[in-house]
Formats: structure tokens, sequence, C-alpha cells
């Protein structure tokens, strides 16, 4: 036991509200669909119970159409734009209108191998809503073929250059006056822009003015793009959703079905200009000819190839630090903004665990060890800048603790 794994622990209990955990306090003073995923994970290995409560609290979120919400606004607070006011979605909990990367089933898996005997009950009792999600996924999202956001806040990487081609084409200039309430807690520097905020808040708007109806959104809405990361994330979780119907003797074709047409759909997103998978705009077939960490993902999916892993290297040699979240040779490569340089410990954990399952542990132990030394340098930030190494975002930051106690330590 090192004194580091007791502060990751104590990080999650200081984040954990009872029964569901904040990422961080103050800039996010909710429940977050992903960050949830990962502090299961990091629960996993000291509480199990707690670790199933977590997922339990998530999946309680659902919505009739099977949809997992990307916050879940448990209790009032002031300190968070924008709140329940403001997305008016109608939920009890309130909650927001979009979705969030869906790696529930991945660190479910993760959780229950652990110790299938004390999960066993806990996993038959969310596996319904987990596979009611991944349908809404695939019957909502997936009509394109690659699995479409409407929202880069659905994307968990909100303002990364994959989604300038798409957020050009939405107009913020209507929005209201509002206050932001991230840039109480963070340097203007490490957050989205005014512009991009505006946009943000025009999209709400939209989902709103149409009473957060999905088909109305998917066709008509501002913003329709392929994504990338949520693609491989969503076929891994459809491959680790099948083994755990397996384990409790369901019977997985449906979800055997969804993982198949998944996959025939990923050439629809590889760019040979790019040499990469890639991001396109939906509205016009564009693709936003920009590598960014989401293509870093199809390791998790079993969807690497050389081409791929050229760029990878590539990427990550021009840094010191981590896997870049956009391509550091580029100018809109930015170390420190959030999306658009930094590196960030939760996607390195994810793309580690692709490229182990890929055979390639030297690379997986490359990232895991430069990721833990950004730790132990810094503490459990947000995201670091991955060429000097400043701590970025939030600190005491729930998903990275979960990270260092189940893979980074
Ligand atoms: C934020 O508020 O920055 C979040 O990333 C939105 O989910």
């Amino acid at each position: 036991m090192t004194n580091l794994d007791d502060q990751a622990r104590a990080i999650l209990r200081q984040n954990d509200m009872g029964g569901y955990t904040l990422p961080t306090h103050g800039l996010y003073p909710y429940q977050w669909n992903w960050d949830s995923a990962f502090a299961a994970w990091g629960f996993a290995t000291f509480d199990n119970a707690r670790a199933w409560d977590e997922l339990d609290t998530l999946m309680a979120s659902q919505w009739e159409s099977g949809m997992i919400p990307h916050i879940i606004f448990h209790q009032p607070d002031p300190g968070y734009f924008p709140g329940p006011d403001v997305w008016q979605t109608g939920q009890s909990p309130a909650t927001s209108g979009i979705s969030q990367p869906p790696i529930a089933a991945i660190m479910a898996r993760l959780i229950f191998e652990m110790d299938e005997d004390a999960g066993r009950e806990r996993l038959r009792a969310l596996y319904p809503r987990l596979v009611d999600w991944h349908r809404w996924w695939h019957e909502v999202r997936c009509t394109h073929g690659p699995a479409a956001i409407v929202h880069p806040w659905e994307s968990g990487r909100d303002n990364c250059p994959d989604w300038d081609i798409g957020m050009d084409g939405v107009d913020g200039s209507g929005v209201g006056p509002y206050e932001r309430r991230d840039l109480g807690h963070v340097h203007a520097d490490m957050r989205p822009t005014k512009e991009d905020y505006d946009r943000y808040i025009a999209i709400v708007e939209f989902g709103r003015g149409v009473g957060w109806n999905d088909a109305k959104i998917v066709s008509d809405g501002p913003f329709l793009m392929a994504d990338p990361g949520i693609t491989f994330m969503l076929l891994r979780a459809h491959d680790d959703l099948a083994v755990l119907g397996r384990a409790l003797g369901e019977d997985v074709s449906e979800i055997e079905g969804w993982a198949t047409t998944l996959r025939s759909a990923l050439p629809l997103i590889w760019n040979d200009a790019l040499n990469a998978f890639d991001a396109r705009n939906l509205r016009n077939g564009a693709f936003a000819n920009i590598l960014g960490s989401g293509a870093f993902l199809a390791y998790l999916a079993g969807a690497g190839n050389p081409q791929l892993e050229t760029q990878l290297l590539r990427a990550w040699d021009a840094v010191n630090y981590g896997v870049p979240s956009a391509d550091p040779e580029t100018a809109s490569f930015n170390p420190r903004k959030y999306w658009r340089g930094p590196t960030w410990p939760v996607v390195n954990a994810l793309i580690a665990i692709g490229l182990n399952a890929d055979g390639r542990s030297d690379l997986a132990e490359r990232l895991r060890a430069e990721t833990a030394e950004l730790i132990r340098t810094h503490g459990f930030y947000e995201y670091f800048d991955p060429v000097d190494t400043t701590p970025c975002g939030g600190k005491n930051f729930t998903w990275t603790a979960a990270i260092w106690l189940t893979w980074a330590s």
C-alpha cells in the first residue's frame, strides 16, 4: 500500500455523495455518466458492493427510450451551468437530455470478473437496463452506421478539433446572456471558448425546443457527427455485454447482431487521406481530417491496424507524456486546452486495455508508466499538458483516482 493508493481511495470517498460520485467538487457537482462508470471500477478495488451501487444509481436515471443521460442532477447546485433549469427534460431525478460514452458495460464486466460470486445478482439486476441502453444506441444513434453524437458534450471529448467542422454549422448568436460557472473553478486557458459555449447552449435549446424528441434531434438538429471514440467504446461494450449475458445464461443474439452491424460500419469512419479513423459530419459526409484520441480507441474494439499504429506513434512521440487528445503536429494543437491537446489519464487507460488485447503490452506499459509519472508528480488532476506535465482542469478527480487504483499504480 502506498501513500498514493490511500490518497486515491480518499478521493473516491470524498467525492462519494452516497450511492453516486461527483467527478470533483466544485467544477462538476453532479453525477456524470462515464465518470461514474470509471468510479465504479475504482471502488471495485476496495469495496465491491459500492462499485455496483454506483452503476445502479447511474442506470436508475434511464429514460423510457432506454437512454442513460450524461448528467444526473441529484440535488440543486448553483455552481454549475447549464443546470436542470436550462435542460428542462422533465425527468425525475432531473437529467440532461443527451448521453455520454457507453462504457458502463465495459466497466461492469471488469468489476464482475474481479468477484463473480459477489457480483452475479447485482449484475442480473442491472443487465436489462444495459441492454435497453445499448438498444437505444443501436436504434437511435447508429442509423447512419457508426455511432452518431448530437452534441460535442455527448462524446465526452467536448472541444476536440474533431467537432470543429460540425460546430461551424451551429449558430450560437441567438443564445441569450448566461453566466458560465466553470471559469470560477478552472482557468479559461484550459476550458472551451465563449464561442464554443454559445454553440453548446444553442444545441441544448434546440433539443429543449423539440421536447427532447430523439428522432427530430437526429433528423433536424444543428449538429450530427459520427464519433470514432463512441463507436469503438460501444463496440467493445456490446462485446462485453454479450459476455456478461452469457455468464447469466441469457440469449445474447440480439447484442451480437448489434456488434456485427457496428463492426461492418467501421470502413465509413476510415479516412484514407488521414490514414486513420476520423470523425465525420453526417449532414454532408465530410471528414474532420484531423487525428484525435478517439481514433486510438480502435484498439479497445480489436480494430487496430498498422497505419493506425504509425499515426499513434507519430502523435505520441511528438509529446513527452501520454497520448495527446489531439494531433501535436497541427495548428489547432493546444497542450492545455481541455480536449485540444492535453493527455487524459482515463483515455490512456482505455487505450492501454486495447493495446494489451492487441498483443502490444510494450506500448501499454509505456502508456501506464508515463501516466503514472504525471500523477506521481502532480496528483490526481483531470488532465495534463503532455509536453511539460502541467496539471490541468479539476483536482482530486474521481476518474483519475479510479484509474490509478485499477491500472496506473
Ligand atoms: C462540462 O460542463 O464541461 C461537461 O464536460 C459537460 O458534460
